[in-house]
């Protein structure tokens, strides 16, 4: 069917209208409802157009009472408010421009804005038109990404032990300056290589590859969160000793780990010094003690043989002049004379007693003669009849030959030991037992005294203790003292019967 032409060009005409008012309203919905702000401000730089997203982000209730706002005084930075303006002068569109905002509460947002201007057929500005998407969420993080490194930025350039760290491979992704001063290395030039070639001594290398892997296969790291003490090498190829902490860094992906090194040299080298010069003082002390030893024996003998001979020489003269001087005259003098030639050889015997005493004590003949058994028993004796303490000993020792050396050591322990007795334990009663034990000779002195705290036993005082336990470490043996407050002391001395590498005869 044929319609006339002016209804045709009516029914056109709606049609138009139609999908105009269409068009128009789908741009309306998109306008109201995209999540990114729209606006159009006009020259006089208050808004005319505002999408409810716009309104929303800077915080205001309703479009009119935005547009009283003026636009320009929403930027918080002048500089940034200049610059855009700048380019939408000179280019009339300004793309991607990332500036700050103040809502209407005053809270501070980063946007992103795109803006065009709109000119008249004379080129004049009318308007200005554009998006703005709050980019605050983001530029946060990026800031708060900046903060904490530069944070670690800091820990790592002032740290005092050098921190490495690698990747799953074992290259090197961090390496601070401390590091850089421990290994004689730039930073620039270690960064991506792999760690074991560069710090760690050829000798350890396959380890550390090792340990690796092995962490990679299992998760189970041996040196995982321990301090362990480790030789390190500087770019020179020195080795140098160092204490060692590794971490596992707790992120997403493959796993990393960080090294704290700390160069030991200056600790090792005092360790080192210091047993140095402890080994020094016991090997003096055991100088002076066998030096001691020597002088004692040695006096001993003289005093022994030489005065002892020279006295008893003496004694045989006076018993001579006694026998064949006949007084020439009676005269009290003369008679007195006589009766003091009388009393020397008397007295002359006490000096020698008393010269063997000197000598004996000095170094009981006994103890060269018939060795440490018998040398015991007899200072056992000599104790209880000088102090009146009950003294008891018994010898379970079958075969044990101990050298000159070891006798003596025990000997004098077991003088110092009684010594102490007499000196502060207040005993009545004490029992001496010698015995063997494997290799090893026991001597056991227990006595019933008052006993003593433990303060006493390693005060700064206790040379006498400390005495006897340095004689024993240096024959390998050792004095160990049991004694509460009350009921006595027992002191145990224990000496290996043969000298190392001597073997155990049997
Ligand atoms: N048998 C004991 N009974 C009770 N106390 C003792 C006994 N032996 C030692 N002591 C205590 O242990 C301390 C340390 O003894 P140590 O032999 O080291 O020193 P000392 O005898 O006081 O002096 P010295 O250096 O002259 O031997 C003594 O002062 C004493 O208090
Ligand atoms: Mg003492």
């Amino acid at each position: 069917a044929r319609l006339p032409t002016a209804a045709r060009m009516a029914l056109e005409q709606a049609r138009q209208r139609n999908a105009l008012r269409e068009a128009e309203t789908r741009y309306q919905s998109l306008f109201d409802d995209v999540p990114v702000g729209l606006f159009k401000v006009a020259r006089n730089g208050r808004f005319v157009d505002a999408n409810p997203a716009l309104i929303e982000m800077l915080g205001y209730a309703d479009r009119e009472s935005l547009f009283t706002a003026k636009v320009l005084s929403f930027f918080t930075d002048p500089l940034e408010r200049r610059a855009l303006l700048t380019v939408l002068d000179e280019a009339d569109v300004a793309e991607h421009f990332e500036v700050r905002l103040r809502r209407r509460d005053g809270k501070m947002i980063w946007v992103e804005a795109n803006a065009r201007v709109i000119r008249n057929d004379r080129e004049q500005v009318t308007y200005y038109e554009g998006s703005l998407e709050d980019i605050t969420t983001r530029k946060l993080a990026e800031q708060s990404l900046r903060e904490s490194e530069a944070r670690k930025g800091a820990i790592l350039n002032s740290a005092i032990d050098a921190i490495i760290t690698i990747d799953e491979r074992g290259h090197i992704t961090e390496f601070n300056p401390a590091a850089e001063q421990t290994f004689g290395r730039r930073r620039a030039e270690v960064l991506g290589k792999e760690l074991a070639g560069l710090i760690i001594p050829l000798s350890l290398r396959d380890r550390h590859r090792r340990g690796l892997e092995s962490y990679l296969a299992t998760g189970q790291g041996a040196m995982l969160g321990k301090r362990v003490e480790l030789t390190a090498m500087r770019a020179d190829g020195k080795e140098f000793p160092v204490e060692l902490a590794i971490t596992k860094v707790d992120l997403e992906g493959p796993p990393t780990f960080t090294g704290f090194v700390h160069d030991i040299t200056q600790r090792k080298r005092a360790e080192k010094q210091l047993r140095d010069s402890r080994e020094q003082l016991r090997v003096l002390a055991a100088h002076l003690q066998s030096v001691r030893e020597e002088e004692r024996s040695r006096i001993a003998r003289e005093v022994h043989d030489e005065l002892g001979q020279a006295l008893t020489g003496l004694k045989m003269d006076l018993a001579w002049l006694d026998k064949n001087s006949r007084p020439a005259s009676t005269t009290d003098e003369s008679r007195q004379a006589g009766e003091k030639l009388k009393e020397l050889p008397a007295r002359v015997d006490a000096i020698i007693a008393t010269v063997r005493k000197i000598a004996t004590e000095l170094r009981p003949p006994v103890l060269d003669d018939l060795g440490l058994e018998a040398a015991i028993e007899w200072q056992s004796q000599e104790f209880e009849k000088r102090t009146g303490i009950n003294c008891r000993f018994h010898s379970g020792l079958k075969h044990a030959d101990l050298d000159q050396e070891r006798a003596t050591a025990v000997f004098r322990i077991f003088q110092e030991t009684l010594t102490n007795v007499v000196r502060h334990a207040e005993a009545t009663q004490v029992n001496v037992h010698l015995r063997e034990e494997g290799d090893k000779l026991v001597l056991e002195v227990h006595d019933n005294g008052r006993g003593m705290a433990g303060r006493e036993l390693s005060g700064p005082q206790s040379l006498g203790l400390l005495g006897m336990r340095e004689r024993a470490t240096m024959l390998d043996g050792e004095v160990n003292i049991i004694s509460r407050q009350g009921s006595g002391t027992r002191v145990d001395v224990r000496i290996p019967i043969h000298r190392p590498g001597e073997g155990v005869k049997s």
